[in-house]
């Protein structure tokens, strides 16, 4: 369980977060949803503590992380697989490298033969051919480089992961088989899922709860079906420029799931 209390984060006196309190439960999925520059990103970069609050306390399984020593820090990172927003995986590296990598940061010692019955076994849950571990990161295409680094993050088997903008900069099609991926690798390996995402397509088929981030705030907090019916100006707004019937449509379905 992820708990955030009375969170706040500036930069040079410039406040981006402004008193976020969230409770994030074990197994369940979230999407931090707002406006490009709204602070999701730094959000969540404090939950693995790669910011540190300005004010305000971050616990993960009830380790306060914002304060942690380097030991207790080591152990709750252990915990979590990122693909990130920017450039997530290494060009000089091939795909093969690029999985090993967090094993070999975690200190996980394994022979050949094990990491390649590991990378195999991610590859699969990716839908990835083999083929790929032997290839460089530019020789993939937008959406096998997404599968790629969701390959890599789940390759330590974390109890978390976080998804920063996995749709951004795919074709809709290519950006739904990602959805379908992350709703299905939630129910499967039962890993706590965080998805940060402008998208709310992508909210709404990754995960049951939504967070709204306004302005460093957050100004809404339900399931999609409580998101549709809001009349929250904030989420009205986010709404209003999607197609709503498409979204209804998508939501009954995820229901039926
Ligand atoms: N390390 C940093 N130093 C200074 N300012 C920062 C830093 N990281 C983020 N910011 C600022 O914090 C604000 C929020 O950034 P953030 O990356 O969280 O936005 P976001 O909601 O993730 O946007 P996007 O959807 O575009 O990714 C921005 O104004 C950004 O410039
Ligand atoms: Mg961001």
């Amino acid at each position: 369980m992820i708990v955030i209390r009375n969170l706040y984060k500036s930069f040079d006196g410039f406040e981006v977060l402004k008193g976020i309190n969230l409770t994030i439960e074990t197994g369940e999925a979230v999407s931090i949803m707002g406006r490009s520059g709204t602070g999701k990103s730094v959000l969540v970069k404090h939950i693995v503590r790669l910011l540190r609050p300005t004010k305000g306390e971050v616990y993960v399984d009830g380790i306060r992380v914002d304060n942690a020593d380097e030991k207790t820090l080591m152990k709750v990172r252990r915990k979590f697989g990122y693909v990130f927003q920017m450039g997530a995986l290494f060009d000089f590296y091939t795909i093969e490298q690029n999985l090993y990598l967090p094993l070999y940061e975690r200190g996980v010692k394994l022979t050949k033969r094990e990491l390649r019955k590991r990378a195999a076994s991610v590859l699969e849950k990716v839908g990835l051919d083999e083929r790929v571990l032997e290839l460089y990161p530019d020789e993939l295409s937008g959406g096998m480089r997404k599968r790629a680094s969701i390959a890599r993050a789940i390759i330590t088997e974390p109890e978390y992961i976080i998804y920063d903008e996995p749709t951004t900069g795919l074709d809709p099609i290519t950006a739904d088989l990602i959805n379908d991926l992350i709703a299905d690798l939630n129910e499967d390996l039962h890993t706590t899922t965080i998805v940060i995402t402008h998208d709310l397509r992508c909210a709404f088929k990754t995960t049951r709860r939504i967070v709204l981030l306004y302005e460093g705030k957050i100004v809404f907090e339900g399931t999609p079906e409580e998101a549709l019916k809001s009349d929250v100006p904030e989420v009205r707004k986010f709404i209003g420029t999607f197609g709503i019937r498409e979204l209804r449509l998508d939501s009954m379905n995820a229901n039926n799931n």
